[in-house]
């Protein structure tokens, strides 16, 4: 699309909206788009709400949605600096320590979770999440764990500069293989 030269791009009003959300207030619309994104059963859904609302009282835990115009929330990122002493952590850190890179537990922003409603992946929306996410980030680098296969998330995670750290890694009750994977911030343009 092209714009007459010196004036501001008109913003194209279907575009989605990011901003800050409040996922202890939006924990249920958050899980609906996980359940979707990702697939979660019920029963997972259950589990996460718990999880998710333990996240959130972290220090610096922080969530970003992209809404719809309707104000329909269709994707939504959220983390936290690192904290060694939580179970995510603990599990990471021997994979970590094994592969010469455990100092990655420190001074780095995790991203927790990364989800966009199927009907509107590959917009761009995911980039953006995780990208506004981290730039406001303190720490100097960012942690997170994906499953361990050619997937959309781990191109886009690549594409952002994130690296294999450890592969093969195995969390208890996941049935695959995640790899976790580190980036210096901020995170790489397209
Ligand atoms: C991962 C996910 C959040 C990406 O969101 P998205 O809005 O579709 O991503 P974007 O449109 O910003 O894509 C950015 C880059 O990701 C990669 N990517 C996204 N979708 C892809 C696909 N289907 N195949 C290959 N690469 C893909 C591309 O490198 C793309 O860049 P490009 O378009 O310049 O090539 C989304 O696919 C998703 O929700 N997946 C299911 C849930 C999930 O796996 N979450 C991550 C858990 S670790």
């Amino acid at each position: 699309m092209q714009h007459s030269a010196g004036g501001p791009s008109p913003q194209d009003p279907r575009e989605p909206l990011i901003g800050p959300l409040d996922l202890e207030e939006n924990v249920d619309d958050a899980l609906a788009v996980q359940a979707v994104a990702f697939g979660l059963s019920d029963d997972e859904i259950a589990v996460r709400r718990h999880i998710v609302l333990r996240h959130l009282k972290s220090p610096g835990a922080r969530a970003l949605g992209a809404r719809t115009p309707e104000g329909r929330l269709i994707g939504f990122v959220y983390g936290m600096p690192n904290d060694r002493t939580q179970w995510w952590s603990t599990v990471v850190a021997g994979y970590l320590r094994a592969a010469g890179c455990e100092d990655w537990l420190d001074d780095s922003f995790v991203i927790t979770e990364l989800h966009v409603l199927p009907l509107h992946q590959r917009r761009g929306i995911g980039r953006r999440l995780i990208t506004m996410l981290t730039e406001t980030a303190e720490e100097p680098r960012s942690l997170l764990s994906a499953i361990d296969t050619d997937s959309p998330a781990r191109h886009l995670y690549h594409r952002l500069g994130y690296r294999d750290l450890a592969r093969n890694v195995h969390f208890p009750s996941a049935p695959s293989p995640y790899a976790v994977m580190g980036a210096w911030l901020p995170l790489r343009r397209s």
